[in-house]
């Protein structure tokens, strides 16, 4: 297993986890329904999704489940009309949904929002109108750099409502980060906030974006949400309130007939070039696959409330904080700051307080709380819960562990999910129905068929590592890569011909149960986020001092991985402390606080191939010896 060395304490982690009594009764698919659909999806898993996507109301059925003709651009439900959002919200007010609670907000101070799911239908189609009325059409792009407040999930809804593409940025991000966002993405108008609270203090957002589109000319209109009420500077003809707007508005509006392969949004993520790449979603597939997951995944029931605890900016508050939830006509919690504050318990009092049934949050997130002690989550009333998840990174078997008996009282299963940004939904988890192994993501969901292999495409043995790849086209498949389609085919379609690849190394065991190691690309994973190294170097690089830079991630007890960065510098240049903190705010001010440079080595030369290209792996491993690392 990972993670090392296991103390006597831990020895019991290899341990298998039968599936509870009272899951196996509740459950909405039994195991002997989770089996049929796993052999069904093996040999047809079209026809598995297909019965999927008749479980969500269309405009207009498919003429194709599947088109391959395009390969590596798939398209699903070919010919099919739909809109994610009459799934969402619409066709719940027809329903006795239309009065139960949607979100349940909490700001950091202590405030809180309660939004029923007309409340969240009249506001999304205000502000839908709002859009309208400064000429957003089809296709455009409407960029959110807001944090987790519910018009967010309103303008996300809104925008897509309306037939235009949202490319939420997530608000971590730095002005410079921003601006390359908004450039790439074609943005004209962005929704934003004057700031919001998060650990204890505000964070000014409007003056980031000040700062940003200082050299954005494209972005004509902002859109401000007064979240702190703060004095703010307004750029006449620019800037516009977003409660002056929406209050003047309707609340009914059409709803935009999509193509099922038109673009829903843009999520940028780093890759294994110098910049973000803007993976791009569509509405009728991604919609299937990720009611489908969620349904059968977090085994949603009417009357549960759910938090699913990580920033609506990635792919999973996306997917399974904002879409899957509302799809599924459940209660959803949302999180406006940070977790340790006021005090590292604030997860727990929320869970008695909401009575909170299923939570999904990050292993860096467990490994923080763990931190702090096992006696905090005893101090409140956890029994509510049924249900956790785990998602982003790998789970190492102790923190599982601490995760299922402190928080889960091991009455939860825990399904630990494993997908990407591009993937859109769930690929590997177990079922709450299914045998848990502590650090195992378990099996791929049924109608998705991935393997681990060698250089060859050839699968590995049990216990050997390798690649992961996926073998068939899934639905909530990413179709492109925003203004760069050769990329999306290089990068990857092309390594292993016919399959996709993940970027990830895993290995399986002799059950078919995953255990995913990490990148095998230049990706690091920084507390749950992906962070490109090539995007740092590009950063470093830019320095005056710098003649080359290499980075590579190392361990950290709480983020997983941090960044090092083995810098050569410009000949009669001299290394020194101011240099070092010089370059880490370098690296901060370009990309933000996700990408946390730990350690700069200065070094006279780089390892390098025949060709010229730096052998990171390399550097990797000798890093182990440094002291710096520590
Ligand atoms: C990368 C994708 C999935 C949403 C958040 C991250 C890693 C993701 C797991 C997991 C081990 C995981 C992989 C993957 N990853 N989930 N359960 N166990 N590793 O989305 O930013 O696109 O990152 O996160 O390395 O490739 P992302």
């Amino acid at each position: 297993m990972f993670g090392g060395n296991l103390t006597d304490q831990d020895k019991g982690l290899e341990r298998i986890f039968r599936p509870l009594p009272q899951t196996v009764i509740q459950a909405n698919i039994s195991p002997t329904e989770y089996e049929a659909a796993m052999k069904r999806g093996e040999i047809d898993f079209e026809g598995f999704w297909e019965e999927a996507a008749e479980e969500l109301d269309w405009f207009k059925k498919w003429d194709k489940v599947l088109d391959r003709s395009g390969a590596p651009f798939y398209r699903w439900f070919v010919g099919a009309k739909c809109n994610i959002v009459y799934n969402a919200l619409d066709r719940h007010i027809e329903t006795r949904i239309k009065n139960k609670v949607a979100i349940i907000w909490e700001g950091e101070p202590g405030d809180m929002r309660k939004l029923t799911y007309y409340e969240l239908y009249r506001k999304v189609n205000k502000f839908a109108n709002v859009l309208t009325s400064l000429d957003v059409k089809k296709g455009d792009t409407v960029a959110i750099y807001l944090p987790n407040i519910p018009e967010t999930a309103i303008a996300m809804l809104a925008t897509a409502k309306i037939g235009g593409v949202h490319n939420v940025i997530f608000t971590g991000f730095s002005a410079m980060a921003l601006r390359d966002r908004l450039k790439d993405a074609d943005a004209r108008v962005l929704v934003t906030a004057d700031g919001f609270y998060r650990n204890g203090k505000v964070v000014n957002l409007k003056a980031i974006v000040d700062e940003a589109l200082e050299e954005c000319p494209g972005v004509e209109t902002v859109v401000v949400v007064k979240r702190i009420a703060s004095d703010i500077d307004m750029i006449d003809g620019r800037d516009l309130w977003y409660h002056e707007l929406v209050d003047v508005e309707s609340p009914e509006v059409e709803i935009e007939v999509m193509d099922s392969e038109d673009p829903l949004f843009i999520v940028h993520t780093s890759g294994t070039t110098d910049r973000p790449k803007g993976v791009v979603h569509v509405h009728g597939s991604y919609m299937v696959g990720v009611y489908k997951t969620f349904q059968w995944i977090f085994d949603i029931k009417e009357t549960d409330i759910y938090w699913c605890a990580v920033d609506i900016g990635w792919i999973t508050g996306h997917s399974y904080g904002v879409y899957a939830p509302l799809m599924a006509g459940a209660t959803t919690v949302m999180y406006e700051g940070h977790v340790l504050y006021p005090k590292a318990d604030r997860m727990w009092s929320m869970v008695e307080k909401y009575g909170i049934n299923i939570l999904y949050t990050s292993p860096t997130i467990i490994r923080m709380l763990r931190r702090f002690g096992s006696h905090l989550p005893l101090r409140w009333d956890l029994g509510t819960l049924r249900l956790l998840g785990s998602v982003g990174e790998p789970i190492s078997p102790e923190a599982w562990l601490w995760y299922y008996k402190n928080v889960g009282k091991e009455n939860c299963p825990i399904v630990d999910t494993w997908f990407q940004t591009e993937t859109g939904m769930i690929m590997i988890s177990p079922l709450p129905v299914s045998l848990l192994k502590p650090g195992s993501v378990g099996k791929p969901f049924p109608g998705v068929l991935m393997d681990v292999v060698d250089t060859h495409a050839k699968s590995k043995k049990p216990g050997e590592e390798g690649f992961l790849i996926v073998k068939n086209p899934w639905p909530a498949m990413f179709t492109t890569l925003y203004k760069d389609p050769q990329r999306y085919r290089e990068i990857y379609w092309e390594k292993f011909p016919g399959y996709y690849y993940t970027g990830d190394m895993a290995k399986k065991d002799a059950d078919g149960y995953i255990f995913v190691r990490g990148r095998a690309d230049e990706v690091l994973n920084i507390g749950g986020q992906r962070v490109g190294a090539l995007e740092m170097e590009r950063a470093l690089r830019d320095h005056k001092a710098v003649e080359e830079a290499a980075v590579v991630g190392i361990p950290d007890r709480i983020k997983g991985e941090v960044a090092k960065a083995f810098v050569v510098l410009k000949k009669g240049i001299e290394d020194s402390d101011d240099l070092i903190n010089e370059l880490k705010n370098k690296i901060r001010h370009e990309l933000g606080s996700i990408a946390i440079l730990k350690t700069v080595e200065f070094v006279e030369s780089l390892p390098k191939t025949s060709s010229g290209e730096i052998m990171r792996h390399v550097l990797k491993t000798s890093q182990g010896s440094s002291k710096e690392a520590e």
